[in-house]
């Protein structure tokens, strides 16, 4: 780039160009003289530290401003003594969570003398999300392997076990104590099969035949299917699609077992009491704040939502849910929303939980809205 030179004060202008450039960064900049004063940090440096924008922290020494981030005065402690400095580095900041990428490097003068040290960071959280969720995906298909011979393996002799204990129930019809315990036996092979069939229905590669959808038509299957599986007891339930909502790509089995997941949980939650809100609507993907992946522009998509007044999720288990065989029931497996977020991922969807506590959970899936589909109404 080519600066035009002027003759009055070019160092100013120069000066004020720099401050300009330097606060306007998308990178965390922040500066510290030999002495250890600031001598500088820009606006996105104050809101990944979480330090007042605007408050005047020049001079002030880095470890008083820095007090709230222990992680980062270490960093900064050992820069004028170190003989390589770290050179895209990452830490995540204990205080809140946010995984930082950074680079160290000295500032010197004409004459080579230290003067200073430069911090220049960038916000992974969201990089660092999606990492998460492909490494996440390959562990998922090396475990998954291994996890379906092991369950197709372990069905047959469950079944035996089964088979067996019925003949022996029917041998003991003399002696109650012994047909107790054989229907223990019979009822605890039945648990050890249906977690066997979750296991094997997670693990299994996700083959989706996808067509345009009505959402509307699997979640009446949902509902229809939940209804002869869990116990709803007096649960309202009400169901609100327009009528012109377009199809979804998407498979309608697949999309009928992500509805019934998590109707059973809503109805789990509400252990018989309470009510199920079930919406769908048309969004964009950026109005939803879901960009699906490869999207960059704003396609449309429809949105569902299953919103309980259950309980709520406690915040400390809330980033746990999606994973496979976190549960907090004392028979669940903890895969349903694993498989449901497995779908949904599959679909190129997004799957979001919203919840207050003691007031209910919202979980909100935005599914994109077929191709070719685009504003018909159908
Ligand atoms: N609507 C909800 N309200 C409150 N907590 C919920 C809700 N949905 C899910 N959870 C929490 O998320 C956990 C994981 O749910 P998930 O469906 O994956 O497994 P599960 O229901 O425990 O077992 P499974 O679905 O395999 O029978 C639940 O154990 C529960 O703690
Ligand atoms: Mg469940």
């Amino acid at each position: 780039m080519h600066m035009p030179k002027r003759a009055a004060k070019p160092s100013r202008l120069t000066d004020v160009f720099f401050r300009h450039m330097v606060g306007n960064m998308r990178n965390g900049v922040l500066a510290i003289a030999r002495d250890g004063a600031v001598v500088l940090v820009n606006d996105e440096a104050c809101r990944l530290f979480d330090l007042p924008p605007g408050a005047n922290l020049v001079g002030m020494p880095y470890g008083e401003v820095l007090h709230g981030h222990p992680d980062i005065v270490r960093v900064l402690g050992g820069v004028f003594d170190m003989v390589t400095l770290p050179n895209r580095a990452e830490l995540r900041l204990r205080s809140t969570s946010t995984v930082i990428g950074y680079t160290l490097s000295l500032v010197r003068d004409e004459a080579g003398t230290t003067v200073g040290a430069a911090l220049f960071f960038k916000d992974l959280t969201d990089v660092e999300q999606i990492e998460e969720r492909e490494r996440l995906r390959d562990r998922l298909a090396a475990v998954g392997e291994m996890a379906a011979v092991m369950a197709h393996e372990i069905k047959n002799p469950l079944a035996g076990i089964e088979v067996m204990a019925a003949l022996l129930r029917r041998k003991t019809r003399d002696n109650p104590d012994a047909q107790t315990l054989v229907t223990e036996i019979i009822n605890e092979s039945k648990l050890a099969n249906a977690i066997v069939q979750e296991v094997l229905a997670f693990v299994r590669p996700i083959r989706l035949q996808l067509f345009p959808t009505s959402v509307a038509d699997a979640l009446n299957s949902a509902l229809t299917l939940v209804d002869g599986e869990a116990a709803r007891g007096a649960t309202a339930v009400s169901l609100h699609v327009p009528t012109d909502l377009p199809p979804v790509g998407g498979d309608y089995h697949q999309l009928t077992q992500v509805f019934a997941n998590l109707l059973i949980n809503a109805y789990q939650a509400l252990a018989g009491r309470g009510h199920v809100h079930v919406t769908a609507r048309l969004a964009t993907t950026a109005e939803a704040g879901a960009l699906v992946p490869g999207g960059q522009t704003a396609a449309p998509t429809v949105v569902v939502e299953v919103a309980d007044n259950g309980p709520g999720v406690p915040a400390d288990v809330a980033d746990k849910i999606f994973n496979p065989f976190f549960t907090t029931k004392p028979k669940g497996s903890g895969l349903g929303l694993a498989i449901v977020r497995k779908i949904v991922d599959a679909h190129e969807g997004r799957i979001d939980m919203t919840t207050t506590d003691g007031r209910g959970t919202c979980f909100r899936v935005t599914l994109p809205v077929a191709p070719h589909q685009h504003g018909t109404h159908h």
